[in-house]
């Protein structure tokens, strides 16, 4: 069996956080482009470094993007299959995308303003393996070190309020018209993505099952 499938939604509705427990429920792994651009925000390319898109809150361009997810997804652990949490991010992406493999389902996680300002601003992640931590939702241990692999955990750039409204209007123009790309096909649940962490995950996970009840993942 393969699974391939895409989280979508607004900057801080959450697609890492379900990400991560799709990735343990179904071991595959979790491709967060914006961590592999964060482990890797001074590699200078033709079109600078990723650094100077991420921490002025735009998208880093389709070109730049698209070569590095296609060489992603050419690493042995994707055999069966993966979970892209942040990628597609225009309707370029989703065009290439969709020329090199077969979407299982769309996850969209519908996430209000409110929650979203009061997540971001609380976000504290791990320098390294990019797990997420809330100042007040889900603490981080008292010495900062991340409880998965060790390193330091620290507040991301981008999660400044200024920045985090950049990233708002850059999702709004170039990110939400692939809602209606991937209704159009079919792919894709629609998730409320505003309560508990553990309330989103029940939720999502019982309409994957049905979902998936009636697709072909061989
Ligand atoms: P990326 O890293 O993908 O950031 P993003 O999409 O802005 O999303 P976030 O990671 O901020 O939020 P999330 O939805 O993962 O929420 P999380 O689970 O952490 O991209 C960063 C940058 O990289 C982009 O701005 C762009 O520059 C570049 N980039 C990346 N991909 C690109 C692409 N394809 N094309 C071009 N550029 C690209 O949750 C947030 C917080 O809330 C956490 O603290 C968490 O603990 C908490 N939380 C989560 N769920 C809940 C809940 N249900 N209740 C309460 N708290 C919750
Ligand atoms: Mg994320």
């Amino acid at each position: 069996m393969t699974l391939q499938l895409i989280m979508l939604g607004p900057p801080g509705a959450g697609k890492g956080t379900q990400a991560g427990k799709l990735a343990d429920h179904f071991d595959i792994p979790h491709i967060s482009t914006g961590q592999i651009l964060r482990n890797n925000k001074d590699m200078e390319t033709p079109y600078g470094t990723p650094r100077s898109y991420i921490e002025d809150g735009n998208l880093v361009p389709d070109e730049m993007m698209i070569e590095i997810l296609e060489k992603r997804l050419q690493e042995d652990d994707t055999d069966d299959g993966y979970i892209l949490d942040g990628f597609p991010r225009t309707r370029p992406q989703a065009v290439s995308l969709a020329d090199i493999t077969d979407i299982d389902a769309v996850i969209y996680l519908r996430t209000s303003e409110e929650n979203i300002l009061k997540r971001l601003t609380g976000r504290r992640t791990c320098e390294d393996c990019g797990r997420t931590y809330h100042i007040e939702m889900n603490p981080p241990p008292d010495d900062d070190q991340c409880e998965s692999c060790g390193g330091a955990i620290v507040q991301r750039a981008d999660d400044r309020e200024s920045v985090v409204r950049d990233r708002l209007e850059e999702y709004q123009e170039k990110t939400k018209p692939l809602i209606e790309f991937y209704r159009e096909k079919g792919t894709l649940l629609e998730i409320d993505g505003n309560p508990s962490i553990e309330e989103v995950w029940t939720q999502l996970k019982d309409r994957l099952d049905d979902t998936l009840d009636n697709v072909d993942t061989t």
